[in-house]
C-alpha cells in the first residue's frame, strides 16, 4: 500500500507540525544513538606510560599497554561496552612467516590481559589478520607474489587461539581469507571456548579509506601492492550478501560491513536480508575526513559526528566501530 494514501491532503496534513517543538521531535524520533552502540578501536604500542599522536587522525593516539586500564575504565564508565585492539608492532618483529602474530606475549595479548585484569566487564575484541606482523604489509602469507589462503588460515587459527587464552571475548577476523570462520569456530569448539564470539569482517572492501589506519599501525610503508585479491570490489553488493551468508553458515555470531559511510546501502541490505547483529566500521579515513573539515572550520565537527553515527543506526546497524567512541559517548551519556 502506498504510504501517501494514509495521509490527509494539505492542510489537514502539515508534516511540519511534528517538527515544531524539540520535545515533539524527540517523541517521534525513529532511531537513537547510545554509548552501548559503540565499539572503540584502540592502538597500542611498546613502551611505558606514553602515547603518540597519529597525525592523520587528530585526537587519536597509540598508547602503551600500561595506560590501557585507565582508558578501558573510562570507556566502561561512559557506557561503551567494547574495545577493539590494534597493535603497532615493532618493525624488527615483522617477518615473512608472521610468527609474532601467535606469540602469546605479543603486544595484542599483553593488552588483552591488562584490560581484562583491570576492567573485566568490558568486552575485548581483537583483529585477526597478519598485516601488523607481515614484512610486506599484507593480511596473508605471501609466497612468490601470491597471498596464500590455506596457509594463512592456519596461521590465523594459531593467532586466535592465543588471543582467547589471553582473555579476548570477541574475535574479529579482518583478513578476508576463505574458510577462516569455520577454522576459527572449530578451534574454539575443540578448546571448549563455547562462549567466545566471532564478529566477522564479512563484507570488507578494498578501500582507500584505510589510509590513516595503516599509518597508525605502521603498515603503510610496508605494504607492497594492494589487497584486491582478497578484499572486495567496491562495485559489488550481491557479493557482500554471499559473504555474510557464508560467514553465518561457518559460525559467525555477528557480521560487519567496512568501510561504513560509503557502504550504508550494504548495511541496510544486510540487516534486511539476515536479521543478525550487524556492525559497521566507520574507518580511519572517514574519521580523518570529518576531523580535517572540522579543523578547517568547513564543517561543524560535533554535528557531523552525531549525524554520521546516527546514519548507521538508521541503516539498520546494531552498533558501530568508531574512533569517535569516547568523544561521542561523553556527549550522549545521560
Ligand atoms: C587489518 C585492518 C585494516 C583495518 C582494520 N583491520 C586495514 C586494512 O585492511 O588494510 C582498517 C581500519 C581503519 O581504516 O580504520 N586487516
Amino acid at each position: 500500500m502506498a504510504r501517501s494514501q494514509n495521509q490527509a491532503p494539505f492542510p489537514a496534513y502539515r508534516p511540519r507540525r511534528l517538527r515544531a517543538h524539540p520535545s515533539l521531535r524527540e517523541m517521534v524520533r525513529e532511531n537513537t544513538l547510545a554509548p552501548g552502540d559503540l565499539i572503540w578501536p584502540v592502538f597500542v604500542m611498546d613502551g611505558q606510560d606514553d602515547a603518540h599522536p597519529i597525525h592523520s587522525m587528530p585526537g587519536v593516539f597509540r598508547h602503551t599497554v600500561d595506560r590501557l586500564p585507565v582508558l578501558a575504565a573510562r570507556a566502561r564508565s561512559l557506557g561503551i561496552p567494547a574495545i577493539c585492539i590494534f597493535p603497532y608492532t615493532n618493525p624488527r618483529l615483522k617477518t615473512q612467516t608472521c610468527a609474532e602474530a601467535w606469540n602469546p606475549d605479543n603486544l595484542t595479548n599483553r593488552a588483552i590481559r591488562a584490560i581484562k585484569a583491570a576492567v573485566p566487564d568490558i568486552m575485548v575484541m581483537t583483529d585477526i589478520a597478519l598485516d601488523p606482523y607481515n614484512i610486506n604489509g599484507q593480511d596473508g602469507i605471501v609466497r612468490g607474489g601470491e597471498i596464500l589462503n590455506d596457509e594463512t588460515v592456519e596461521a590465523l587459527v594459531k593467532m586466535g587461539e592465543v588471543q582467547v587464552q589471553a582473555g579476548a571475548d570477541i574475535l574479529g577476523p579482518s583478513d578476508m581469507m576463505d574458510g577462516r570462520i569455520a577454522a576459527l569456530r572449530a578451534m574454539l569448539e575443540k578448546n571448549k571456548f563455547h562462549n567466545i564470539n566471532i564478529l566477522s569482517y564479512s563484507a570488507k572492501y578494498a578501500s582507500g579509506f584505510y589510509g590513516p589506519f595503516r599509518d597508525a599501525v605502521g603498515a603503510s610503508g610496508a605494504l607492497i601492492g594492494d589487497k584486491k585479491t582478497y578484499q572486495m570490489d567496491p562495485a559489488n553488493s550481491d557479493e557482500a550478501m554471499r559473504m555474510i551468508a557464508r560467514d553465518l553458515r561457518e559460525g559467525a555470531d555477528m557480521v560487519m560491513i567496512k568501510p561504513g559511510m560509503p557502504y550504508l546501502d550494504i548495511c541496510l541490505r544486510a540487516k534486511t536480508e539476515f536479521q543478525v547483529p550487524t556492525f559497521a566500521y566507520q574507518v580511519s579515513g572517514e574519521y580523518a575526513m570529518l576531523k580535517a573539515a572540522d579543523q578547517n572550520g568547513w564543517l561543524n565537527g560535533q554535528q557531523v559526528m552525531l549525524e554520521s553515527l546516527m546514519a548507521f543506526k538508521r541503516a539498520g546497524c546494531d552498533g558501530i566501530l568508531t574512533y569517535f567512541a569516547p568523544e561521542v559517548a561523553e556527549l550522549i551519556t545521560p
